[in-house]
């Protein structure tokens, strides 16, 4: 969602605060603005659009001062527009914010009654104005923070600089993660501890309720009950260097080609492969007192969660259940101490997914975070965190980051199987090394991506695309229909297979490519016969199969992409990189923002 970054000390506040912004592009990109406070009073600079935008407005019209704050912006309340981009300042205050402020309608009326005049269409200038009411009214910078956050309702977090108060900066955390950089004689604020790399790697980290006050010589910590706190430094992994993308014309090519690595990274960590077992040596919890395992996640990694369902049960015999962050948080599912909550988040600031780990803690459950981002809030807020090498992943459609986390669940599927003792070693040493063998075979599909352009042409001209598969490739005729959907914007489903003949058949006609997802497993057949039916209502076929199955597939209609032969069980991770590569293709030839698709985001930290 949208980015923070602030800094005060002696330096030049702007090149900082848009190197930060550049960083935090990913979080939002419909606009973007800085503000400094230049002889004690406060000035502004803003644009619409991309990071790029307000350079060349900051080019044109420097800004000097050495406090200052910035904001990346992905819109919630107000279109994207200049008017609506953030700082939000008065002759008193700036402020940026992220998140949502689920009160402003009543805080808007009554700042209109304190004689204050909102300009934009959001909800987080209200909070810029509530503070000036209280500085005009003579509260302190310090005093006025604290009493404004408390009209507040919602998720966010803040940053805002004062008129004469030359040197601090004010950050405030609920809900949303806010880092402090601790630098020599300079401090910062950022969204993460990525926007703060190239300045420093000691970082310490607001908890849910904190505000601090930033002074050139250091941080004076809050908690919600105003008691002056110290919050402990980590050490941040993230160096100075931009993530760059190599040869690759975007990020997300250099993700999908980064997998065979990251995949054996991820499975280093939690396979014993000499012994042929699951090592998952960083969980705490009694697996084999487990009773019930809870799945959930939001958009790819719950389509990771819902393949995972089908190892749990499988191979662990128990059952297992699998919502969408943003349902489960609201319904009432009972759980216990031996329900396992197993959340699966890239970033891990995901509202919903958070909010449905937080519901199930405080329903008793055990709680498992799966994330890509170790200073992650639901790394810090889960029971027990398995995680996933991936890297940073910039393009904003997760790819390297599923596969990752389909390492991680299907090793915890077998290690929940052996903790109960139903996962014989044969078979828990069959799927390792069929897990062990997925990095050469991705390599060999990366080497046939030339097919996989080819293929994409035939889809890019479609207006409508049908995903299919049974089983595990189910959830990954979802994945693909997402990744197509997202930065293509072709309108795509992905369907059960089995379910076409009970509604969406009656869209298929000649215009309509239908791709299958069918590896040779026990339901191969099963998919061949609704393949069967599209096929004879005049769709197009494209299948993604091994030689075997393309073999048996062979007719009219059918253009097939023949995938390595794998142990079923391991082909989801196999099956999701033409998946991947046909989306990213077919949007090239669209033309459209691979990295950086209209409305989207990467880390979702509003519900
Ligand atoms: C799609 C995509 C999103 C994310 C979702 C959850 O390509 O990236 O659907 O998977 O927003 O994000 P995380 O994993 O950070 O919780």
């Amino acid at each position: 969602m949208c980015g923070i970054v602030a800094i005060t000390g002696p330096n030049e506040a702007v090149p900082f605060l848009l190197e930060g912004l550049r960083r935090l592009e990913y979080r939002g990109y419909d606009s973007a603005g800085v503000a400094t406070l230049v002889d004690g009073g406060i000035d502004r600079r803003r644009a619409a659009g991309r990071i790029d935008n307000l350079a060349e407005v900051l080019r044109t019209a420097p800004l000097a001062g050495t406090t200052g704050i910035g904001h990346t912006r992905w819109a919630t309340h107000g279109r994207p527009s200049e008017g609506n981009a953030h700082p939000h300042a008065t002759d008193r205050v700036a402020l940026v914010h992220n998140g949502i402020i689920e009160n402003y309608r009543s805080l808007r009326q009554e700042v209109v009654d304190r004689g204050l005049q909102p300009e934009s269409e959001t909800d987080s200038e209200v909070a810029a104005l509530l503070l000036t009411a209280l500085l005009r009214e003579g509260a302190t910078p310090e005093e006025a923070v604290p009493a404004m956050l408390a009209r507040l309702e919602g998720a966010f977090s803040l940053a805002m600089i004062f008129a004469g108060h030359d040197g601090l900066v004010i950050g405030a955390r609920r809900g949303s993660p806010l880092a402090i950089g601790w630098g020599r004689d300079e401090m910062f604020l950022g969204s993460d501890a990525l926007a703060l790399a190239p300045v420093t790697q000691r970082i310490s980290y607001l908890e849910d309720g904190d505000w601090v006050a930033l002074r050139a010589d250091g941080a004076r910590v809050h908690d919600a009950a105003g008691r002056e706190v110290e919050r402990p430094f980590t050490q941040s992994a993230y160096s100075g260097a931009l993530v760059g993308k190599g040869n690759h014309a975007h990020f997300m090519h250099k993700e999908i080609h980064e997998q065979p690595t990251v995949i054996g990274y991820t499975l280093h960590r939690m396979i014993d492969a000499a012994a042929g077992r699951v090592a998952l040596s960083d969980l705490n919890v009694d697996l084999s007192a487990i009773r019930r395992v809870q799945l959930s996640a939001c958009g790819t990694a719950a389509l990771a969660a819902l393949t995972a369902r089908h190892w749990i049960e499988g191979l662990a015999g128990i059952p297992t259940s699998w919502d969408v962050a943003s349902e489960l948080r609201y319904r009432a599912v009972p759980m216990s101490g031996t329900e396992l909550g197993v959340f699966v988040s890239q970033s891990g600031e995901t509202a919903d997914t958070l909010g449905a780990m937080a519901q199930a803690q405080s329903a008793g459950a055990h709680t498992l975070a799966i994330t890509n981002v170790a200073e992650s809030s639901m790394a810090r807020e889960a029971d027990d965190v398995l995680l996933t090498m991936a890297g940073p992943e910039i393009g904003v459609a997760a790819t390297k980051t599923f596969t990752c986390q389909l390492v991680a669940l299907a090793c915890l599927a077998m290690a929940i199987g052996r903790a109960r003792g139903v996962l014989g070693e044969a078979r828990e040493s069959a799927f390792v090394q069929a897990l062990s063998e997925v990095p050469s075979r991705i390599n060999d599909i990366l080497g046939r991506e030339q097919q996989l352009v080819t293929l994409a042409e035939t889809i890019a001209p479609a207006r409508n695309v049908l995903y299919i598969g049974r089983g595990m490739s189910h959830p990954l005729a979802m994945e693909g229909a997402l990744k197509l959907k997202e930065i293509s914007y072709i309108h795509a489903e992905g369907y059960a297979a089995g379910e076409l003949k009970h509604g969406p058949i009656a869209l298929i006609d000649g215009s309509m490519p239908v791709i299958v997802v069918a590896p040779r497993d026990a339901l191969f057949p099963k998919t061949l016969s609704n393949m069967e039916e599209v096929l004879a209502r005049g769709a197009r076929v494209l299948l993604f199969t091994d030689a075997e199955g393309a073999e048996e597939a062979d007719r009219p209609g059918v253009e097939s992409f023949v995938m390595p032969a794998i142990d079923p069980l391991a082909a989801p991770l196999l099956y999701a990189v033409p998946i991947q590569l046909i989306a990213y293709h077919v949007a090239l030839q669209k033309g459209t923002d691979v990295d950086q698709p209209r409305n989207l985001a990467k880390s979702v930290t509003v519900e």
